[in-house]
């Protein structure tokens, strides 16, 4: 299988389909970004040694099922499935979509881990449009047990049975969201999280008392502005700003998210979001 991109999306599919033994070809734009992407994968590695639930022989071999590389044709050449998972924009995934249309053999699942963008949309930057699906995981994939499968328009019921067994070799739960601005999980956990900030930017509550809320009141295994500094307040900025051309303002970024933003305070990569790490 392919995976284009790796982010902290594409790291965590690239080693979880590793895990579940599929040979993984990382492709990225430039050498730098599949460098960075490596260590993220080493990272897990080295998480699943420490907690010890891998041996080293096992490391070694799941290391050795995943290949960088910078060259579409070279990575897509036997591809069953290929997934894309770069940055949340929809010229750029689009692009991505005719290169893989292009370099994988006719037969190739294209697939798409958008948390929101239409998959009819991008689905229509290729000559296949029957064989492109939405997959959507979740972060840490390598601990989060779903996958949100989208259909497009043009998706075709083999294309779904395919994509799907693929996900169950993953050992992932599937939930089935018809292609609508969000899907399930985004549409509903941005809400919450947006107004969350705005409880913030209210001055309602501190930050601590409104995560504390949700994790003892409501048992999240973390608050939702915590949630937030995790997932990457620029992704969570950006998927809100999808979500509120389609559904109005009810998801226009908070103040507080907005001003993280402009800070360059994106959460937990950065060191500081909501709070410092
Ligand atoms: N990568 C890989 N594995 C990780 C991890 C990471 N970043 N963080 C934790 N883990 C693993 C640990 O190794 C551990 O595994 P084992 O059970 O095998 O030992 C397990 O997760 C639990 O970890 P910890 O005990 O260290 O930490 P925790 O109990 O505090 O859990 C958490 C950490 C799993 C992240 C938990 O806080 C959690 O589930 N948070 C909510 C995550 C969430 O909601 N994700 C969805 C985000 S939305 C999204 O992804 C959609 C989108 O498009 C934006």
């Amino acid at each position: 299988m392919v995976v284009v991109g790796a982010g902290t999306m594409g790291a965590g599919i690239a080693y979880s389909a590793a895990l579940a033994g599929h040979t993984v070809n990382v492709v990225e734009q430039n050498q730098k970004f599949l460098d960075e992407g490596m260590v993220r994968i080493g990272d897990n590695l080295n998480r699943s040694l420490a907690k010890g639930n891998l041996t080293n022989e096992q490391a070694s071999s799941i290391k050795g099922q995943i290949h960088p590389t910078l060259d579409y044709a070279k990575a897509c050449a036997d591809a069953d499935v290929a997934i894309e998972a770069v940055y949340e924009d929809e010229p750029t995934k689009g692009k991505v979509f005719q290169a893989l249309d292009k370099s994988c053999p006719k037969k190739s699942i294209l697939a798409s881990n958008t948390s929101s963008i239409s998959i009819t949309k991008l689905a229509s930057n290729t000559r296949r449009p029957e064989r492109v699906v939405g997959l959507h995981f979740f972060n840490p994939v390598p601990v989060m047990k779903l996958v949100e499968v989208i259909r497009g328009e043009r998706t075709s019921a083999d294309t779904l049975k395919d994509a799907e067994g693929f996900v169950q070799t993953m050992g992932k739960t599937i939930v089935h969201s018809a292609d609508r601005t969000g899907f399930i999980v985004n549409r509903s956990l941005m809400l919450f999280i947006n107004e969350s900030a705005r409880l913030l930017d209210e001055k309602v509550a501190t930050p601590q008392d409104i995560d504390k809320a949700f994790v003892l009141g409501a048992n999240h295994p973390m608050g939702p502005l915590q949630l937030a500094d995790f997932i990457g307040i620029d992704i969570v900025v950006d998927v809100l700003k999808v979500l509120e051309k389609d559904y109005g303002e009810k998801f226009t970024p908070a103040q507080s998210l907005q001003s993280l933003v402009n800070k360059k305070r994106l959460g937990r990569k950065t060191k500081g979001g909501f709070y410092d790490y």
